[in-house]
Order: C-alpha cells, then structure tokens, then sequence
C-alpha cells in the first residue's frame, strides 16, 4: 500500500511550535516511529507551507497513491482551492488535526476540506496520524 502523509504551513515547526497544543516531538521523529509500526506500507512524507504547492502534491499523487493523509493545518480553514483538489481526485483522503480544533477557537471549528474528505481525525496528538493511517486498512 502507498501512502502519502500531507503536512500543511507551520507543521515544519512541531516540536517547537506551541508546544502545549503540539507536543514536544518533531514530525521527522514521529515520522520514524510510524514507518517502523507500518512495515508493509510504503510512506512518501511532503510539507509545505505554500497553499498551492499542496494542490499540486495532490493532483500528483492522487490517481495513483493508495491513500493520502492530509494535514492542511490553518488552510483548512480557509482553502476552498484545497478543497476542490480533494475533491477532484480520485485517492481517497483522511483529514487529520493534532490538535482538537473544535475546543479551540471558533475561526477553526469550519473546514472546507471535511467534507470532501473520506473521514476526519481530530485531538490525539501525533497519533491522529496513525490513526488515520489504520483507517485505510478498511477501504482500500
Ligand atoms: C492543526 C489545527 C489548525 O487549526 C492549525 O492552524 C494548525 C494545526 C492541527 O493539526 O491541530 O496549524 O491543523
């Protein structure tokens, strides 16, 4: 299985970033730990913090790629671009947030992405990721 995880603007930072929200680890670090857990799957890692640099990685990998994981951090909120592409292409996408951004402020309670989304993941840290990724063992 080939899976993309899509990390969106200022998730280059985690473990420097707010750490009371985000945690002390880096995604590189969390990134090792996840591979080592899935053996059988192959990961690409992409992160940007350009709205339309994530477009593209999406029109890219999303006719081929099995599943892709999407972290569109602050553009979730905002991106109807991003949207679109999910909705575009054919790989199905999980929608994931460390943080749960229905506790935090109201300007993240809305995103564009949802509901072109196959599911959305929300509130386990780093977690959300592998819980995300378990999820494509049910549809693919
Ligand atoms: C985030 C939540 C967003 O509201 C925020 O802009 C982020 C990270 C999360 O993973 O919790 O950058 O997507």
């Amino acid at each position: 299985m080939k899976l993309i995880i899509i990390n969106g603007p200022n998730l280059n930072l985690l473990g420097k970033r707010e750490p009371s929200i985000y945690g002390n680890d880096s995604f590189d670090s969390y990134f090792e730990k996840l591979k080592g857990d899935f053996p059988n799957i192959t990961f690409t890692y992409f992160q940007s913090n350009i709205e339309g640099e994530i477009i593209n990685k999406l029109h890219e990998v999303g006719f081929d790629f099995d599943g892709i994981v999407l972290n569109a951090a602050a553009y979730t909120h905002t991106s109807v671009a991003i949207a679109d592409a999910v909705k575009a292409i054919e790989t199905p996408v999980v929608e994931v947030h460390i943080s749960n951004t229905h506790a935090r402020e109201e300007f993240r309670h809305k995103s564009f992405i949802a509901k072109n989304a196959k599911g959305v993941i929300l509130g386990f840290g780093l977690d959300s990721y592998k819980l995300a990724i378990q999820s494509f063992f049910k549809f693919t």
